[in-house]
């Protein structure tokens, strides 16, 4: 963890125009800079530079925030590893937060790792590049398989000589310790003491964590062998879990959010192939089975994913295993066979990236399509085969957990397969609701997939589940009935949440008592029991009501570079100039003097709060009124009309402050 001090220093001294301009191109335009948005496929610039809020903001997708925020975003950091960036890029010393003897015991073990795993990336290299056995062996290997030299570096891969311990003598010489050697897996020590290097004459293939730090290596044999395996890879370590790897995703992260899609091959050399073609957004499993950690990983950056495959037998027999966990996370999946004989290694070889990308693009299929087509032609005359083959491929439809695209792959299907949709339908939600019943009583239903809902019932309905609220982003994406009026008062809160709304004198003791924004919003609140409803928005509230008394303390400043991401897009959301105006802000029509009338504009949208928390209790009073009416429980029915009444008087006086308000103002 990075000291609160370090990270006002980096706040300070972060320009946003200078750290966006390592990836944009900016032109200026007024008092702003604009440019083309690095989020999305921008066609016309919507990515504005506010150098005078330090802030950036595409109008367009939203993507942007203060310096970290953006790193964060671009780089796909979290938020002190972006912090760290920056740092770098302005030279300010680093200092971490002390850690208990407890965390830094875990700590050091890990680092000491990843420093040993460091320093053997740098050897391997170094001997690839530098020693006469590495360079005519491992470096003749690579450029004869036609990887270009800038690929070999920035892939950062090397060579490891062929002798029982090249490594684990220099590393010892360097000063590195056996123990963290041995537990990255770099040497072998055997009980009667000897020790040996893992790899051994074989060109190296580091795998990179998402982050970029080395948690392993694959190292290939060089001849072709019957008896040795053709890779040696790294074993499991503190570091390293090979099921929450993939290979690439380091190099790759970047153009997966930029084309909004990823590709997935099988080893480390189609990797560098593809990236050497011109295609970057490319990770490998490995050689294994996709993992539920590897998708997840994946599905951070898009859901689009295609597999591509060797286009021989066992290639499209690998291309239907493994997919259903795909489909179950909710990716939408599809598949390219490459040509027989070919895999995406030998084919970007042999092809420039135009070429490569037209291959997909005409080859691409739908995964449900290409299963069925598949097992068809496979199927054909053969009636039983052909019922196996419908159960199949049923199977795969009901793992698909949005309804609407169930339904449509269900219409589809049914005519591929000449079978009912009624029938298919059927079927589908036969499994959905055995599924169902398997499950523990205590698990419910994901909200956001509605896994449990049979496809048929609302098929022909929009989904009736509300759209995600906010992105997933491990707060809490509940929503306010409330939002409207919440983020009228919040916009206060970031704004101008450390400003002084009004100060008088203690009579008592002569002292000078400040009210300030944020403070003043929260106690009116408290004063009525009333809170903001949205959690997020209650939590900056809290935050700043604590600390807006405190010297130094700026609110904007302190929510653009909180550590909770989703706090630093709402409060960018809430300082750029284009934040759609809530209903009372609209009637202002002179926006500028905005900080200069908070003194009646924060008590104002209390009002408009408060004022549209009495409507909706009194709404649910006569709800409530009316059900009862209905089971003729008159006596209940009584209390809940004085307490109307008296909601309502509260109601007329509110509607008069706030006219009074307004009145006073105009
Ligand atoms: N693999 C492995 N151990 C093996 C064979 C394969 O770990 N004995 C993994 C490697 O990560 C490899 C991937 O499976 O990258 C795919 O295997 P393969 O296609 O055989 O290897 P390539 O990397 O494509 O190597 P090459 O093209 O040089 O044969
Ligand atoms: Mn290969």
């Amino acid at each position: 963890m990075i000291d609160q001090a370090t990270i006002d220093r980096i706040r300070d001294a972060a320009n946003i125009v200078d750290v966006v301009s390592d990836f944009v191109t900016l032109r200026r335009r007024g008092v702003n800079f604009v440019g083309l948005c690095p989020f999305h496929a921008d066609k016309s610039p919507s990515f504005y530079v506010s150098p005078s809020k330090n802030i950036c903001k595409c109008f367009a997708c939203g993507g942007g925030g203060a310096p970290v925020n953006f790193i964060m975003q671009h780089e796909q950091l979290d938020f002190f590893d972006a912090l760290r960036y920056l740092a770098k890029k302005y030279n300010i010393e680093v200092r971490e937060k002390e850690l208990t003897d407890q965390e830094k015991a875990i700590r050091s073990d890990r680092e000491s790792m990843f420093i040993v795993n460091n320093w053997a990336q740098n050897y391997f290299s170094t001997q690839l590049w530098e020693h006469r056995e590495g360079a005519s062996v491992g470096l003749r290997y690579f450029r004869e398989r036609g990887f270009r030299d800038d690929m070999i570096r920035k892939f950062q891969l090397g060579y490891s000589l062929d002798e029982w311990d090249a490594l684990y003598k220099q590393a010892t010489r360097s000063g590195y310790k056996k123990e963290f050697l041995e537990k990255t897996g770099l040497v072998i020590a055997y009980e009667n003491g000897n020790v040996n290097d893992r790899f051994r004459g074989r060109v190296m293939f580091p795998v990179h964590s998402l982050s970029g730090k080395v948690v392993a290596f694959g190292g290939r044999i060089l001849k072709k062998d019957e008896k040795t395996a053709k890779y040696i890879n790294s074993p499991e370590s503190e570091v390293y879990h090979k099921s929450n790897e993939l290979y690439g995703i380091f190099f790759a992260k970047s153009q997966i959010v930029k084309t909004d899609r990823c590709y997935l091959v099988e080893g480390y050399t189609d990797v560098i192939s593809m990236h050497q073609a011109g295609i970057e957004n490319v990770v490998a499993s490995s050689g294994t089975a996709l993992t539920l950690p590897q998708i997840r990983l994946i599905h951070r950056f898009t859901e689009n994913i295609t597999v591509l495959y060797d286009g021989d037998a066992a290639g499209i027999k690998a291309a239907l295993r493994g997919i259903d966990l795909l489909l179950e996370e909710g990716m939408n999946v599809k598949v390219v066979l490459l040509p027989d004989g070919e895999d995406p290694d030998s084919y970007a070889r042999g092809h420039n990236a135009t070429q490569f990308a037209d291959f997909i693009r005409q080859n691409e299929t739908d995964f449900v399509r290409f299963k069925t087509k598949l097992l068809l032609s496979d199927a054909a005359g053969d009636p039983i085969k052909r019922a196996a083959l419908i159960n199949d491929v049923i199977r795969t439809i009901a793992l698909i957990p949005d309804s609407i695209l169930r339904a449509l792959y269900i219409r589809e299907c049914s005519s591929m397969m000449e079978i009912g949709e009624k029938d298919l339908l059927a079927k589908v939600n036969q499994i959905l609701l055995s599924r169902e019943e398997k499950r523990p009583a205590s698990s419910h239903p994901s909200p956001e997939t509605g896994a449990t809902q049979p496809a048929g019932v609302e098929q022909n309905q929009p989904s009736s589940l509300p759209p995600a609220a906010m992105p997933a982003n491990g707060t809490s994406t509940a929503r306010s009935p409330f939002e409207a009026e919440e983020l009228a008062l919040l916009r206060y809160v970031v704004r101008y949440g450390e400003r002084v709304l009004y100060s008088y004198t203690d009579e008592q003791t002569n002292e000078e008592i400040r009210i300030y924004v944020a403070q003043y919003i929260r106690s009116e609140l408290e004063q009525d029991d009333m809170t903001f409803l949205n959690p997020l928005y209650k939590t900056m509230l809290d935050e700043a009501a604590m600390h807006c008394g405190e010297e130094n303390f700026v609110a904007s400043k302190y929510f653009l570079y909180h550590m909770e991401a989703l706090v630093g897009k709402t409060a960018t959301d809430l300082i750029s100039e284009k934040y759609q105006l809530s209903k009372y802000h609209a009637k202002f029509r002179e926006i500028k003097l905005e900080e200069d009338l908070l003194l009646q504009l924060v008590p104002r949208d209390l009002l408009g709060f408060k004022d549209a928390c009495i409507r909706q209790k009194i709404n649910d009073i006569a709800h409530r009124i009316k059900e009862l009416q209905q089971t003729g429980d008159m006596e209940q029915v009584i209390p809940l009309m004085q307490e109307q009444d008296e909601l309502n008087v509260i109601k007329k006086n509110l509607n008069k402050m706030i006219g009074e308000r307004i009145i006073l103002k105009m």
